[in-house]
């Protein structure tokens, strides 16, 4: 059996370097591998758990998957969906839901940080403002990855421990009912940190702090240049840990030339040249990308047709194993 490999971008905004580098490209590199199968989506159920504006969502949808494409998902390898275009990932999320352990969902870590901020804040409920949807959101994670019994998740390091509660709930199904379910491991690049935004905050399209993929050369150094810095001047010897700037250039880098990198930074190279570096790099990568994005954006109908054929790829081989899943519980036709 061929290695599956999975992985989703939530449609909340526009894909940012820290999706690039954490998913969309390792992703696309796994799914280049003639032994791998692999599945890529958007995750628009995902994205109305944050985001209530319909239009941001819509336009998300699509910047997501031209992002994608541009990026080098090959439509013809990969089964390549938009995750609300198959109705049994809904369906298996509650079957699991039955049998996830709430204490587990009380562990998430985007429910945690809800809980805290509301603490912070004073608020008497801990859960003030917490819905459902945002609670219960490990669940639905693992039905995406579970219903194609993924081996593996390529993701960045925040999504860790959602593929490790996949793990747990395909466990405790695998022991109540029957071994249908693969336990998936989450893929993370060693060379890539969570990168960090313009705010110093984890880069996040939930938080207006990111450095979009796509902009123009100009915007692309703008941003660049907004990156948090000290007041170091030209010629004082600087460490890596000094600006989120060192793990952006690191993760589009080859290890010879972060090595490098980090030299001119100790001899004292100015914050001001070290971004001019660190545009230009992401520029040589992403320049073509961004034109091919440019290019699909301009056709939507062509995105959608493409969609449409990755999601009856995909319902094909999602009913098979939902017929299966079904069956184990008891739900099944009286004859
Ligand atoms: P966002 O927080 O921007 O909405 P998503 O939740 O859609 O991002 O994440 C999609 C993928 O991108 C996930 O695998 C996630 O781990 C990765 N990712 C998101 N932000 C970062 C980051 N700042 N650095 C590295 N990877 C990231
Ligand atoms: N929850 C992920 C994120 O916010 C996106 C996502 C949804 C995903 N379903 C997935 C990632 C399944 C990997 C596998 O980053």
């Amino acid at each position: 059996m061929k290695k599956r490999v999975l992985t989703g971008v939530t449609t909340t905004g526009i894909p940012h370097l820290g999706n690039y580098v954490g998913a969309i490209r390792p992703a696309i590199a796994a799914a280049a591998n003639p032994d791998a199968e692999s599945f890529l989506f958007l995750a628009d159920y995902h994205g109305i758990i944050k985001c209530h504006d319909p239009e941001v969502i819509h336009a998300s949808t699509q910047a997501v998957a031209a992002t994608w494409l541009a990026c080098g998902l090959d439509p013809e390898r990969t089964t390549f969906y938009r995750q609300s275009d198959i109705p049994e990932v809904p369906e298996l999320n509650w079957i699991l839901t039955c049998i996830t352990a709430k204490g587990l969902m009380n562990r998430a870590h985007a429910y945690k940080a809800a809980v805290q901020a509301n603490l912070d804040a004073g608020q008497t409920d801990q859960d003030h403002g917490v819905e459902m949807g945002l609670y219960s959101y490990p669940i639905l994670m693992s039905a995406d990855i579970l219903m194609f019994n993924a081996h593996e998740v390529p993701v960045g390091r925040d999504q860790i421990q959602h593929v490790e509660m996949t793990r747990d709930i395909a466990q405790r199904f695998n022991h109540r009912f029957k071994e249908l379910f693969v336990l998936p491991e989450a893929k993370v690049d060693d060379n890539v940190e969570l990168l960090v935004g313009l705010d110093g905050r984890k880069m996040s399209k939930s938080y207006g702090n990111t450095i979009p993929l796509f902009e123009s050369e100009k915007k692309l150094q703008k941003a660049v240049n907004k990156i948090i810095t000290n007041l170091k001047e030209p010629g004082e010897p600087k460490s890596p840990d000094e600006s989120p700037l060192f793990d952006i250039y690191k993760a589009f880098a080859t290890p010879a030339e972060t090595a490098e990198f980090t030299q001119m930074l100790a001899d004292g190279l100015a914050w001001g040249e070290a971004k001019k570096l660190l545009g230009a790099k992401l520029n040589a990568e992403l320049a073509p990308k961004r034109e091919r994005f440019h290019e699909l954006t301009a056709r939507p109908a062509q995105i959608e047709d493409i969609l449409q054929a990755g999601a009856a790829k995909a319902r094909k081989q999602a009913r098979e194993l939902l017929d299966q899943v079904r069956d184990a519980v008891g739900i099944r036709a009286l004859r």
